[in-house]
């Protein structure tokens, strides 16, 4: 693991009211692990504590609440000078939301709470800390964190979604026979799964320069929301909305990792892949110091090279095991180890490994015809 170099701007925002101090380029979620933080948010029924798990912006765990706008995913967000980052922490811990469903019935018309506006800005906030998964915005907030967003359209040859390495070939390819390409990616680096590969940073920068140097128009920190009628594409681009017209879209999403189910499986500390190697290689972050790796016979070769990353960076391998060896997952705000039928293994972080899958949602969106994954 390279470690962080004094020539790496600081920056600081706050956690819960305490000062994080992080480097420029880190997210909020890398930030906080290596300021030790595992919890992160509660799940909304049985509030069990939740955490950094996949990494990839593909599950609830990390959601948080930044400048008063919940909702904002804690792995996919690159820290700011100053920002505010909070826990949505439901009201009422302890008390299982579904308590108070006799309040709540099945059938509740919530448009008639909606036609008297008072007693909807009496109830929403209070509906929201409940189920701690939302934040109703103060106006301020509101006002200056989520200005109304703006629109535009854009037309172009060639739409790309994704910037990975298979993306970025492309975008280059048909920039450099002179068409107009428009390129989004999600995070706010391109480089996709190679960043996930020791050395993998060098491949995905050079790549990225060529796109640029052929012409490619990348948005960062963009996300693609849908195809829509009329072969309109809608794209999230901070306060942007954009209707991109394209003649030919390219859907290069790549994988996501598989999850697997074990006993207790949800706390914080049990981690994708993906995740792992983010925090090891991107954001320059020990996962852990003691690690358990359960893997099915799809994620061999996955749970080879985390376990070669995980030593690299200074983490114990204190069992690598399958799913049915493992009796359960023990500890609550986060991981203290896992229970065999042969006893307890300490350890502080529990990565699965099932191999990947497509990340075909978009795709799925918009009714494509749909081939296997072969790995
Ligand atoms: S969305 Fe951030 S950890 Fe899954």
């Amino acid at each position: 693991m390279t470690p962080p170099s004094a020539r790496d701007p600081e920056v600081r925002f706050t956690f819960d009211g305490r000062i994080i101090r992080a480097r420029t380029g880190q997210t909020v979620a890398g930030a906080l692990h290596a300021a030790g933080v595992r919890t992160l948010s509660w799940s909304a029924k049985f509030r069990r504590a939740r955490g950094l798990r996949c990494g990839t912006g593909s599950c609830p765990g990390c959601t948080v609440a930044i400048d008063g706008v919940g909702g904002q995913l804690a792995c996919m967000t690159e820290v700011r000078e100053g920002a505010r980052v909070r826990r949505i922490r439901p009201r009422w811990l302890l008390l299982p939301a579904d308590t108070l469903s006799s309040l709540v019935p099945a059938g509740f018309q919530e448009a008639r709470w909606l036609r008297s506006s008072r007693a909807w800005n009496i109830a929403a906030p209070w509906i929201a800390r409940l189920a701690g998964q939302g934040l109703v915005p103060t106006p301020s907030d509101a006002a200056a964190a989520l200005p109304a967003p703006r629109l535009a359209t854009r037309d172009v040859d060639l739409l790309v979604v994704g910037g990975g390495p298979r993306g970025l070939a492309v975008a280059t390819g048909a920039a450099g026979q002179g068409r107009r390409v428009l390129l989004v990616e999600r995070r706010a680096r391109l480089g996709g799964r190679l960043l996930e590969q020791a050395g993998g940073a060098d491949s995905a920068d050079a790549l990225a320069a060529a796109a640029r140097a052929a012409g490619v128009e990348i948005l960062t920190g963009a996300q693609a929301l849908g195809a829509f009628s009329e072969g309109v594409e809608g794209v999230s681009w901070g306060s942007r909305l954009l209707a991109v017209r394209a003649t030919t879209v390219v859907l290069a999403t790549g994988t996501l990792d598989r999850e697997i189910v074990l006993p207790d499986g949800d706390r914080p500390g049990v981690m994708l892949p993906a995740a792992v190697a983010r925090l090891v290689l991107v954001e320059r972050v020990r996962p852990g110091a003691k690690a358990v790796i359960v893997r099915t016979p799809e994620g061999e070769g996955q749970a080879r090279s985390i376990a070669a990353l995980l030593r690299a960076a200074g983490t114990e391998i204190a069992n690598v095991c399958t799913p049915d060896e493992v009796r359960s997952v023990v500890g609550r705000t986060r991981v203290s180890g896992v229970r065999f039928a042969r006893g307890l293994v300490a350890c502080d972080l529990v990565v699965l490994c099932a191999g990947e899958r497509r990340a075909d949602e978009l795709a799925r969106q918009a009714a494509l015809p749909q081939e296997p994954h072969v790995p």
